[in-house]
């Protein structure tokens, strides 16, 4: 008798890890079969206008966070504007016929790397140099692509009141 409860006891406790271990393959067993008559799903490939959204947030940041002197700050922002560009090179290296992704490595890559110069130098007034090239930078390629209408600038005010951008002391 008290075998039989300790049994059952322990077979209770278990029964969860099983289902929960179980769970993976029997959604896969059962989606398999229905994938496979489908043709397969299209992956999503954001447009060059989402991309470009980004990096005028990324853009907008970095002003904010270089102003209140949080370089590290600064240096993370530059990093998010280079790495969305590296996804306008590979997802969208060709745009109505121009080669995009060449164009951004002779605008941009000249203007990031003073800028990460000076982010790295904590040098405030390099960085507001370096930021108004990359800005006329931004401005060249869209003129250069018949976009002349988007004009990017300096920002006045962060994008979002919800991110403190002074330095953590801590
Ligand atoms: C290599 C060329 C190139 C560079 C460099 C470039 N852009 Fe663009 N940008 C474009 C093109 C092309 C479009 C138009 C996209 C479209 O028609 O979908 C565009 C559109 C935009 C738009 C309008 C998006 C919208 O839907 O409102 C913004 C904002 C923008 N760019 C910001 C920037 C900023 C900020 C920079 C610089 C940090 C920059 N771009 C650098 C090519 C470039």
């Amino acid at each position: 008798m008290r075998c039989l409860t300790v049994g059952i006891v322990l077979a209770a406790a278990s029964l969860p890890l099983a289902v929960r271990a179980q769970a993976p393959t029997s959604i896969q067993a059962k989606e398999a079969p229905k994938a496979a008559g489908k043709e397969t799903p299209k992956a999503y490939v954001p447009g060059l206008e989402q991309f470009m959204n980004l990096i005028l947030v990324e853009h907008n940041k970095l002003w904010f966070a270089a102003k209140a002197r949080n370089w590290p700050l600064a240096e993370y922002q530059l990093g998010e504007i280079k790495e969305i560009m590296g996804d306008v090179q590979d997802f969208v290296p060709v745009f109505k016929n121009l080669p995009l992704a060449e164009m951004l490595d002779a605008v941009i890559t000249k203007e990031i790397a003073m800028l990460e110069k000076s982010i790295e130098a904590k040098d405030y007034k390099a960085f507001t140099a370096g930021y108004d090239k990359l800005t006329q930078a931004c401005n060249a390629c869209h003129q250069g692509t018949e976009n002349g209408f988007v004009v990017i600038t300096r920002p006045t005010r962060p994008a979002f009141t919800n991110q403190d951008y002074r330095p953590n002391k801590q």
